[in-house]
């Protein structure tokens, strides 16, 4: 599992050295890198690993707030356009925070039919908030003898592939919000094809990164072993 860290080393290293050197802009669109730590602090919430996806799967979906579509003018496919609806450290002021815990199905996003987010992941999102809305990444340790549904693959596939896989919206038709439904593309191969960017298989989750190489092991691992439901 070294590749991960070692890759990820080179892009900070020389992200850092753009950053520097090139005083506002960066390579990636204009996005600055995201600090990185090595472990990840079980406390804190990191925006690459848990917001982005839960944003990018619940909100910056096609036909919502995807740099295309840009519904109402909001875009939130990227780090520093988020933040244009955040105010860092205090989640009640900010704008992003207020929508998704409106009751109210004219106001909340997002609107019906979809469901509103989890209260797990608006937790997430209110944490990070409050912790300073940092642009940061944790590298963390892959275990890789752990890969049981419950505890690892479900919760990959809530924060990163839900928002555009269940009923209401079912991309692809493929539903894995239920174990049933996610073991169905563990069988037929698309859900390896996809996660690990195969050719022939659209490469998923859709219009956001590729999971670590850690997640796409752990989902292999779980396949291999016969998609159980444990
Ligand atoms: C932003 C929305 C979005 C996200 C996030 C997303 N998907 Fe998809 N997915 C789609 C759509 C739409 C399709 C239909 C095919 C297409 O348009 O590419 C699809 C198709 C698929 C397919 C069928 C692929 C094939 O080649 O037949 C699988 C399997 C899949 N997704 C798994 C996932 C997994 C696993 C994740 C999370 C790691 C994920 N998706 C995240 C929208 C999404």
């Amino acid at each position: 599992m070294n590749k991960i860290p070692v890759s990820l080393f080179v892009v900070a290293f020389f992200g850092g050295i753009y950053a520097c050197t090139h005083e506002g802009t960066y390579p990636n669109g204009g996005i600055p890198p995201p600090t990185v730590s090595i472990n990840c602090h079980p406390d804190s919430v990191y925006f690459t690993n848990e917001v982005m996806p839960i944003i990018a799967s619940n909100c910056a979906t096609s036909g919502c707030h995807d740099a295309v579509t840009r519904a109402d003018g909001v875009d939130l496919t990227n780090y520093t356009k988020i933040m244009k609806y955040v105010k860092a450290g205090n989640a009640p002021q900010s704008k992003l925070y207020k929508i998704i815990i409106d009751t109210d199905p004219g106001d909340r996003m997002p609107p019906p039919p979809l469901s509103p987010m989890t209260a797990t992941q608006i937790a997430k999102i209110k944490k990070w908030i409050d912790q300073g809305a940092k642009n940061n990444f944790c590298i963390g340790s892959c275990d890789t003898s752990k890969f049981t549904y419950a505890a690892v693959i479900k919760p990959i596939m809530d924060n990163k592939c839900v928002g555009c896989h269940k009923p209401g919206n079912l991309g692809g038709n493929v539903n894995l919000s239920t174990y049933i439904g996610t073991k169905a593309v563990a069988l037929n191969g698309t859900l390896l094809g996809s996660i690990a960017h195969q050719s022939g298989f659209s490469p998923m989750p859709k219009n956001s990164a590729k999971l670590s190489n850690c997640e796409i092991t752990h989902v292999s691992r779980w396949i291999a072993a016969g998609s159980l439901n444990n």
